[in-house]
């Protein structure tokens, strides 16, 4: 049996003006992971998603399934027959809708394995490229940096269009990450920005550039380990999404919640309108955070270590 893994994901800063060329920054998040396996068969390939309950013969299934997208690019990027006898078994800790990257994760995995399986080493930015193509069909008009985080597995700094620059803070930060229990997909998410810069462009153009300039303001913090200037640059980017009309009352109550147990900065992260909130914390202060996040309703709540 081969298997491979993949992390999820958060969007530090940024999300939303990345998918229009700006910058933005993402960390991987280990505690919860995706993972692929990859079983001989005696019947063509079949791709079994545990935790959703479903499966597909790839042979069967259309291009519009990401996952089996994912695996025919896959065989066909290693020159492999395109039904092989194999059953891949997904299985994924991260929450389906979150802004985690679950969709990601999944197919990254999946892609990992089926290299594994073929004896070839799986190069990030060759299983990024194949990740791309599923997350066009989960997210509409993605920016790509969901899938590039995951495949690097590091933190990085991203420009839709450039190779990402994958890089380790000088200092490991700490960050509690927060569900509201609202499932959000980032489709809606991305089409109502689109929607809504389309009839409004110069005045969405604006708040992008200033979402750029925190983010930018964002890599020298991280870079000199100034947490405060880091925390509040999250909550001046929390600012400009509402702005955007992706936050929500309850992400809005949660982040205050957060900000009130100690919090340097907190903003949703990811689509938004549900889904998750970050805030950045010192490490003492990690629980204390992750307890007000709880009592005060967060469906599940991690803590993560960014090094
Ligand atoms: C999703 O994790 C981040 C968004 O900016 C969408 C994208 O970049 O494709 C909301």
């Amino acid at each position: 049996m081969i298997s491979a893994t993949a992390p999820g994901k958060v969007i530090l800063l940024g999300e939303h003006a990345v998918v229009y060329g700006r910058p933005a920054i993402a960390v991987p998040v280990w505690q919860a992971v995706a993972t692929a396996e990859v079983a001989a068969s005696g019947a063509g390939c079949t791709l079994v998603a545990r935790d959703l309950g479903q499966q597909w013969r790839l042979a069967e299934a259309g291009d519009d399934q990401p996952l089996a997208l994912v695996a025919r690019l896959a065989l066909t990027a290693l020159g492999l027959p395109p039904d092989p006898d194999w059953t891949i078994t997904l299985h994924s800790t991260i929450p389906i809708a979150s802004g985690l990257g679950s969709g990601a994760a999944l197919s990254t995995a999946l892609v990992r394995a089926i290299f594994a399986r073929a004896g070839r080493d799986a190069p990030p930015a060759q299983v990024s490229a194949i990740v791309y193509e599923s997350e066009r069909i989960y997210h509409g008009t993605p920016s790509g940096i969901d899938n590039t985080v995951i495949a690097y597995g590091a933190p990085i700094w991203f420009v839709k269009g450039q190779p990402p620059a994958p890089f380790r803070p000088p200092q490991p930060f700490t960050l509690v990450i927060a569900h509201t229990g609202i499932a959000s997909p980032t489709k809606t998410t991305v089409a109502a920005v689109r929607a809504a810069w389309q009839a409004a462009p110069a005045r969405y153009e604006a708040r992008f550039d200033a979402v750029a300039a925190l983010v930018t303001a964002a890599r020298g913090a991280i870079q000199r380990g100034d947490w405060p200037l880091l925390g509040m640059l999250m909550d001046e980017n929390q600012a400009l999404l509402e702005q955007l009309d992706v936050s929500s009352p309850v992400l809005e109550r949660l982040i205050d919640v957060a900000r009130g147990a100690g919090a340097l900065g907190a903003k949703l992260s990811g689509g938004g309108r549900g889904g998750n909130l970050i805030a950045l914390v010192q490490t003492a202060a990690a629980e204390t955070v992750a307890a007000a996040l709880r009592a005060g309703g967060a469906a599940t709540v991690l803590v993560t270590t960014v090094a």
